[in-house]
């Protein structure tokens, strides 16, 4: 009998983009311009070929690890990402199920559809993402509001002073519908995404006339003073950025570039991973994102030095293809691949993972 359960993470996004409105699908799939570094990061990360080990008698495998100070079954967090109540009713409180069901981290956006509270009712540790608005005050009773909601670490999203042309969403004049808003924003302080303007993007719009373009360094010692919370800064790519992070205090970094959807041209992450790995040798943890899609990618990851990986797009696509049911199915299918290629490679842990070597080869 034919096995009808999705075998990849592809599996589930053809599901995704059959149930989904073209406009829907291309604002979740698409990336920045000519969407060069979207495809990039694919084409990097299957550039990264890994040296099992052998003999190493590792017959069992244990994924768990621990991330930014928080307990993991596998080295893996939810990114955040906004509006999810845009695939599916149930938005980010499904996604959280999942996560809690995996146990794995959850990170919460400042753009997040179902509040911070109801989604700590989910049971899933969640992190907290800060977008920085231009309201100072507005951002410090963001802060308070995540750490009275019981969230383990707040993640500054750097990569973000203004949103990347997404040609895709500005063809679509696509705008939030009427019943999906950001649910810790008020709007008399921040505004909306939900007005629709021929050949504009209505987030885009939105994003210039409620975050601060220009912060600084500065900005994030206010931070560091103002929470007692492990901090992450989320789209670091440059080392000296790295390296002026620990410097700020930080706790970790996520080296990432948006998902190919801030700056097109920006490098791959798993191309900007080992310097900042090195950079950073110990001081700060380092997660990636942008392009993980398998077992294999999260290998990969820590072969080339992070501690674990954030997963956006792909629980998007379960979200949309079956609410907690497909995110929690897309979680166990990684957490399967996962195991398996640990066992493949001889890792008994995590840390024999991260001892892996690797080598760049191109695709032929
Ligand atoms: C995002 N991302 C994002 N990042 C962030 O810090 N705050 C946010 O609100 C959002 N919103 C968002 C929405 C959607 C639809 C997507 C696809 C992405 C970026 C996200 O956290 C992460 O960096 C990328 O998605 C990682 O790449 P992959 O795994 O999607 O390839
Ligand atoms: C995005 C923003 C919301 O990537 O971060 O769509």
């Amino acid at each position: 009998m034919a096995r009808e359960e999705p075998l990849t993470v592809a599996d589930v996004a053809r599901l995704a983009e059959a149930r989904l409105t073209k406009e829907l699908w291309d604002y979740v799939e698409g990336g920045s311009g000519a969407e060069i570094t979207l495809a990039a990061n694919r084409a990097a990360l299957d550039a990264v070929s890994v040296l099992p080990r052998v003999l190493t008698g590792a017959g069992t495998v244990d994924p768990s690890t621990r991330l930014v100070g928080t307990d993991a079954a596998l080295p893996l967090a939810v990114a955040p990402m906004a509006y999810q109540r845009l695939l599916h009713p149930d938005g980010e409180q499904a996604a959280a199920e999942a996560a809690a069901a995996a146990g794995v981290p959850f990170v919460v956006s400042t753009l997040s559809s179902v509040s911070v509270e109801e989604i700590a009712k989910t049971g899933a540790t969640t992190w907290f993402q800060l977008y920085w608005l231009r309201s100072r005050d507005f951002v410090a009773s963001l802060v308070a509001r995540a750490e009275e909601a019981g969230c383990a670490a707040l993640v500054v999203t750097v990569d973000v002073p203004i949103m990347g042309r997404r040609l895709r969403d500005l063809r679509n004049s696509f705008a939030l519908p009427g019943d999906v808003v950001a649910a810790h924003l008020d709007e008399g302080v921040v505004g909306r995404a939900h007005d629709q303007v021929a050949g504009e993007s209505a987030i885009a719009a939105h994003t210039a006339a409620a975050f601060v373009p220009g912060l600084t360094w500065t900005d994030v010692s206010w931070l560091r003073e103002r929470t007692s919370l492990p901090l992450v800064l989320k789209g670091v790519l440059d080392p000296r950025d790295a390296e002026l992070a620990v410097e700020s205090g930080v706790d970790a970094v996520v080296v990432s570039n948006h998902g190919g959807r801030q700056l097109d041209g920006a490098t791959p992450s798993i191309t900007a991973l080992p310097a900042i790995a090195e950079v950073l040798a110990g001081r700060a943890g380092v997660l990636l994102d942008s392009g993980v899609r398998s077992g294999t990618d999260i290998l990969r990851a820590l072969a080339c030095g992070a501690d674990g990986v954030l997963v956006g797009r792909p629980v998007l696509y379960g979200l949309a293809a079956d609410g907690a049911r497909g995110a929690g199915g897309v979680l166990s299918l990684l957490a399967e691949e996962f195991r398996a290629a640990m066992t493949l490679a001889g890792c008994a842990d995590t840390g024999a993972v991260r001892a892996l070597s690797t080598v760049r080869t191109a695709r032929a």
